[in-house]
């Protein structure tokens, strides 16, 4: 509990953002100053971890969301210019692009270092469930990611904290891997809720082992950040990312890549990669322009 109380403590190993949890864990401290008020954790609290995390050899990872944009010409141009300016070479790179335009994204990227994955997936493996996808149906286009929990699909579609972890467990066992994404929104943040919802949006994720977890991707995207233009200061988003770094460390799982997203831009993103924490970036808007998203990448 020393760190709840605003001190420095040892850090008791526990499941992280679960309960119930051992006295002194350090998501407990999280929790507190979430509740205390606070819009965030303080770092200086996190210090030791921080050390442990900052020397870690993390890749990059650039992730495009391309939502419910494109058409076969405009992703064609798209896809082309990405192919050609070979932008792997920077970092990760990769496309999540609507389910219809898979096939065509595994067509024009075959063969280069650029990735492609899907915008959600179904929790279930197969059977009468109108309008899902499967993920060994993705699997069967070459997809290497699924995006599970967008901030768009829990609040227009109603997914629970339960459903986005069955789902990032489906993805994972057709060897996909899931970039689940936590945020809070504005009211949440305003009343110093962020790390209490991060901690329960988080939970059922965590709760499925260290094993799944190591497998997966996290992106933190503060709700209010997305598609406005606004985007989290570098350390707004390093204090969430950090906390999330806390609880993967604590299960045993430091190297997850961490990737923030909202309004990034290629402004913005040297500023948000130089955070220790934050390993890359889940973008949107800014991904549907390629000379934009490759200088996003080239960061
Ligand atoms: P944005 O979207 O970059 O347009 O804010 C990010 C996202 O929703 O993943």
């Amino acid at each position: 509990m020393g760190l709840a109380r605003g001190l420095p403590g040892p850090v008791v190993p526990c499941p992280a953002l679960m309960s119930p949890r051992p006295p002194g864990c350090a998501v407990h401290g999280a929790r507190g100053l979430a509740r205390s008020g606070r819009a965030g954790l303080t770092l200086t609290l996190y210090r030791p971890l921080l050390r442990m995390t900052q020397t870690a050899n993390r890749a990059r990872l650039v992730l495009g969301n391309w939502k419910m944009h494109g058409s076969l010409a405009e992703n064609a141009a798209l896809l082309d210019a990405l192919r050609a300016a070979d932008a792997a070479s920077h970092c990760q790179i990769g496309v999540c692009v609507p389910f219809p335009y898979l096939a065509q994204a595994a067509q024009a990227l075959a063969g280069s270092a650029i990735t492609w994955g899907a915008q959600d997936v179904s929790a279930q493996a197969k059977g009468a469930f109108t309008g899902e996808v499967s993920a060994g149906m993705l699997k069967e286009f070459g997809c290497r990611w699924a995006l599970a929990g967008h901030s768009e699909r829990r609040t227009l579609h109603g997914e629970s904290d339960q459903l986005v972890a069955d789902k990032a467990r489906a993805a994972l066992e057709q060897g996909l891997v899931p970039v689940v994404c936590v945020g809070e929104s504005l009211e949440q943040r305003e009343s110093g809720q962020t790390l209490a919802v991060i901690e329960r949006q988080l939970a059922p994720v965590l709760a499925l082992g260290r094993e799944a977890v190591a497998g997966m991707v996290l992106a933190y995207e503060p709700v209010w950040a997305i598609g406005t233009g606004r985007t989290a200061t570098p350390e707004q988003a390093q204090e969430v990312h950090a906390a999330i770094r806390a609880a993967l460390t604590t299960l045993g799982a430091p190297q997850v890549q961490v990737l923030y997203g909202g309004s990034v831009k290629a402004a913005n993103a040297a500023t948000l990669f130089a955070m220790a924490d934050i390993d890359g970036a889940l973008v949107g808007g800014a991904s549907l322009v390629a000379e934009e998203f490759l200088r996003i990448a080239a960061n």
